[in-house]
């Protein structure tokens, strides 16, 4: 289930939380962000690979695929265990952090881990923690930003147009570094040390 705050884009002190998924909808509904939660397949290995992840999700993936008119899902997996140098996680964690739009809808589908999508639109800056078995979608053209923090524990199913529509133009609005972090919206994540690696050779924000 996701959790969302909703701030003033000029106060990142004082937040509306919203934890029930009917209230969470209507809200981001505002903002022509979709949430979903899908049941999430148990029966998967946490160590599975692309092919065996995207075939157990084969039903969600074909709708929303039809529903966007994308064209390719692929699955991006950030985790702790493996090796990326930590300066390396820092530069992908600011690359995701740095204000950006797209010219395409960023839809993902959690399947483990965690990440906080924060949107910045009507004055205001929505921050939702998705968690697994959580579906975003944000339009395109939204200014948004996303922490993985800095142990980046994240597995996802995304879903792309064509390559134009994923790159990420960015604001240069520095509005990032004001709000919570995602260490600060989930508070069992402060203390973790972890090493960090992609298991996917293309990241995009
Ligand atoms: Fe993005």
């Amino acid at each position: 289930m996701p959790q969302v705050k909703i701030y003033s884009e000029d106060n990142p002190n004082e937040f509306e939380e919203l934890t029930e998924l009917t209230a969470i909808q209507a809200a981001l509904f505002k903002f022509n962000i979709k949430v979903e939660q899908w049941q999430t397949q148990s029966k998967l290995n946490p160590q599975a690979e692309q092919e065996e992840i995207l075939e157990a999700y084969e039903a969600d993936c074909r709708r929303i695929m039809q529903a966007h008119g994308f064209a390719a899902v692929d699955v991006i997996s950030m985790h702790s265990g493996t090796q990326l140098a930590p300066d390396e996680v820092k530069k992908i964690r600011q690359k995701f952090l740095d204000e950006h739009r797209h010219a395409d809808d960023e839809v993902r589908f959690f399947i483990d881990g965690q990440g906080l999508f924060c949107i910045h639109e009507a004055g205001k800056v929505v921050q939702i923690l998705c968690t697994a078995g959580d579906f975003i979608s944000v339009p395109a053209q939204t200014r948004h930003w996303f922490d993985m923090g800095e142990q980046a524990n994240f597995k996802c199913i995304r879903f792309f147009g064509d390559e134009e529509g994923w790159v990420a133009n960015y604001t240069g609005d520095k509005i990032s570094d004001r709000f919570p972090k995602l260490e600060d919206a989930d508070l069992s994540l402060r203390g973790v040390q972890s090493t960090t690696s992609q298991s996917h050779s293309e990241l995009t924000v």
